[in-house]
């Protein structure tokens, strides 16, 4: 009996040891993987050389609310499929501010810089058209006005469009109708280089506007937007961060933090932990 029972145990802790291993390797295993430059093939270039393009928006029309959301929406790998999210593609690294990455490049489906073949299974099973025919990324601007949309296939709306190239081309996840609305909304505000110069009138977005995306969802309880847009913002923190203001950032998210754990258990301190944080980023 005894030594059935020791048997017993020793299997157990085998197991369990089995697991740990497993655990410990598969966390090796995805930091490693999690490095987009492993997943694209070498020489490839998806951020933008140089500069990024001017964003020209609409005359009069401040990112804020919607637009504000969308252009998160915009800069967000998990808007796309498994592929773009694992080498960090957004809607941005193509079209950065609305405009071309003119340098754009991924070996073997790249033409020139700036070209893409879209139909081709690196992207999303059974697109394949079994040619190599990359064709240059369009600019965004001013693409309110310019239906019908696409060149291979042809739409006639915006919405219509983006939600084709998110679930069709990119095999991202069927986008909810927020995220259409914000996204339509951002790129309904870009506009002509003639147009304004969004970084002549304010060079960075307010942080405060950007936490401001919160109350919303603060306020209704709803808990599944308020993780949506913690995860956006706390994107957009992580492409704001330098070693100089890397503390503070982290306050922030730290303060954040603590909305999320509260909202529905005691919704008065997560208030009080998003007017904190409101306040401070506007005084900084
Ligand atoms: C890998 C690069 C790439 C990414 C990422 C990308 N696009 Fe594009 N986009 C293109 C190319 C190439 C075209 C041209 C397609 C065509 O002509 O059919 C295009 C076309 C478009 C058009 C139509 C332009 C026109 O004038 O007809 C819209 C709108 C658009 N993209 C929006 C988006 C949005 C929104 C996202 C993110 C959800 C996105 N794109 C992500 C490369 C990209």
């Amino acid at each position: 009996m005894a030594v059935q029972q020791a048997n017993k145990m020793a299997d157990l802790q085998i197991k369990f040891l089995l697991v740990l291993t497993c655990i410990g390797t598969l966390f090796i295993y995805s930091s490693v993987k999690a490095d987009p430059r492993l997943w694209l093939p070498e020489g490839s270039q998806t951020g933008v050389a140089g500069a990024p393009p001017t964003e020209f928006l609409i005359e009069g029309q401040a990112l804020e609310g919607q637009s504000l959301l969308g252009k998160l929406l915009f800069n967000s790998p998990s808007l796309l499929g498994e592929k773009a999210v694992r080498i960090g593609l957004s809607c941005n690294s193509c079209h950065p501010n609305g405009h071309v990455n003119t340098s754009f490049y991924i070996s073997g489906l790249s033409g020139d810089p700036g070209t893409i073949d879209l139909s081709n299974s690196f992207w999303r099973k059974g697109t394949e058209d079994g040619k190599f025919n990359p064709i240059p990324i369009p600019s965004l601007r001013n693409i309110s006005k310019t239906a019908p949309y696409g060149s291979q296939i042809s739409l006639p709306s915006l919405p219509a469009f983006t939600r084709h190239v998110i679930v069709d081309e990119f095999d991202g996840p069927p986008p909810s109708a927020q995220t259409m609305k914000a996204l339509i909304s951002y790129m309904n505000l870009l506009a002509k280089e003639t147009s304004m110069d969004m970084s002549r009138q304010e060079k960075t977005i307010p942080l405060r506007r950007v936490f401001e995306l919160l109350l919303p969802a603060l306020q209704s309880q709803d808990t599944k937007q308020l993780d949506s847009r913690i995860f956006l913002i706390k994107e957009e923190l992580g492409r704001r961060v330098t070693p100089e203001n890397r503390t503070r950032l982290e306050k922030k998210i730290l303060q954040i933090k603590n909305i999320q754990e509260n909202v529905v258990t005691d919704p008065e301190a997560a208030k009080a932990a998003y007017d904190i944080l409101v306040y401070r980023a506007a005084l900084n």
